[in-house]
């Protein structure tokens, strides 16, 4: 299926992921509609795009208005979720009823429509704790918060919508995303805002490993499964296979922005920080997360940006867009 000309509505199209996905469409002469209810996405993520995009305010759990949305649309991209592993822990039901009940609404809406595909945002959460490097896709599927469950039971779903309708449904595994217009609250922005106010990186533990991906390659996987007619259902990793410790990316950014140094606060999952206004370290944290990239390498996709040069991309933007990283978000 070629891009160009093609109807495609991206739900949670005005967050961090979702603009990317969007510009990118749009660059390739896609017909894109946004849906969104801008919790918390921003007019400020898509406003250079506002007159080449048809823009929805609405709520996945609003049935009738996304039903109404989806009017002789091709592809439906689903980026909208709630990421806040605070609240889905304090409220689950909420975190299954956005995430789950939410997507069942997509989905139900793109049968109804005749859409031909789905391709949707999974998460490495679904896997939980690391039992073995890299993750591939048929690692143990056991998250560790309620926000891995609800995105599982979506892959579920998704599967089941393609065995009983025959619409295609692809998941993306995202491992960290970071780049331009990312939200602030997971350790590298932390690093970043600390770094353009010339202080040096708060490092909790230091021995968590994390995946850290590009949006920009995201956005290419994505958009190679949007050509694959031949995939109908199936999920994939969408990392770079390479893991990276937080002692690690702290000396990165450290010698990247010439800080004076390192600062190690010994603090609990769970409690809250005393150098990070308003920052608590998660309960149930993640020990290791580096997600095996060869099943969506077969298919042609290499992801092309390093960190050092995406961590600079991010800076960039930051410096331009320092106003937005007020306050944490997730
Ligand atoms: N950023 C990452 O590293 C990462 C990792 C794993 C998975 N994901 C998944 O990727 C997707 C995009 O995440 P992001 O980082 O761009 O976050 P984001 O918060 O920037 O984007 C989410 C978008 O969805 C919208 N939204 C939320 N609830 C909605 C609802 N009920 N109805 C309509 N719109 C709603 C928000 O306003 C926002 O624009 C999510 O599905 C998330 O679970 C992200």
């Amino acid at each position: 299926m070629k891009i160009n000309g093609l109807n495609i509505l991206v739900t949670g199209g005005a967050g961090f992921i979702g603009s990317h996905i969007v510009e990118n469409l749009i660059n390739q002469g896609a017909n894109v509609t946004i849906y969104d209810n801008f919790s918390t996405g921003s007019m400020k993520n898509i406003k250079h795009l506002s007159d080449k995009v048809r823009l929805i305010k609405g709520d996945i759990l609003d049935y009738k208005k996304l039903e109404a949305s989806f009017d002789n649309i091709d592809i439906i991209s689903h980026q909208a979720a709630q990421l806040e592993i605070t609240k889905c822990i304090f409220n689950p039901i909420e975190d299954l009823k956005i995430n789950t009940e939410g997507s069942l609404n997509v989905f139900n809406a793109a049968v109804k429509n005749d859409v031909e595909k789905i391709i949707y945002a999974s998460s490495a959460c679904i896997y939980g704790q690391a039992k073995y490097l890299p993750e591939d896709e048929n690692h143990p599927q056991d998250p560790n918060w309620p926000y891995g469950v609800s995105k599982l039971a979506v892959e579920k779903y998704a599967r089941i919508y393609h065995e009983n309708y025959g619409i295609s449904t692809i998941g993306l595994r995202y491992s960290i995303i970071y780049g331009p217009r990312e939200w602030y609250g997971r350790v590298l922005t932390v690093f970043l805002k600390r770094a353009l106010e010339n202080k040096p990186p708060v490092v909790w533990g230091g021995d968590q490993i994390r995946d850290f991906c590009y949006v920009t390659d995201v956005v290419e996987l994505h958009n190679i499964l949007i050509n694959k007619e031949e995939i109908k259902n199936d999920v994939f990793n969408t990392s770079t296979g390479i893991g990276t410790s937080i002692n690690d990316l702290a000396i990165l950014i450290k010698n990247m922005f010439n800080l004076s140094d390192i600062l190690y606060e010994n603090i609990g999952e769970g409690e809250l920080s005393t150098e990070i206004e308003g920052r608590k370290r998660l309960p149930l944290e993640l020990k290791a997360m580096v997600l095996d990239n060869s099943k969506a390498n077969k298919i042609g996709w290499e992801p092309k940006i390093k960190l050092i040069n995406g961590i600079n991309k991010e800076y960039t933007w930051l410096k331009k867009n320092h106003f937005r990283w007020k306050t944490l978000s997730y």
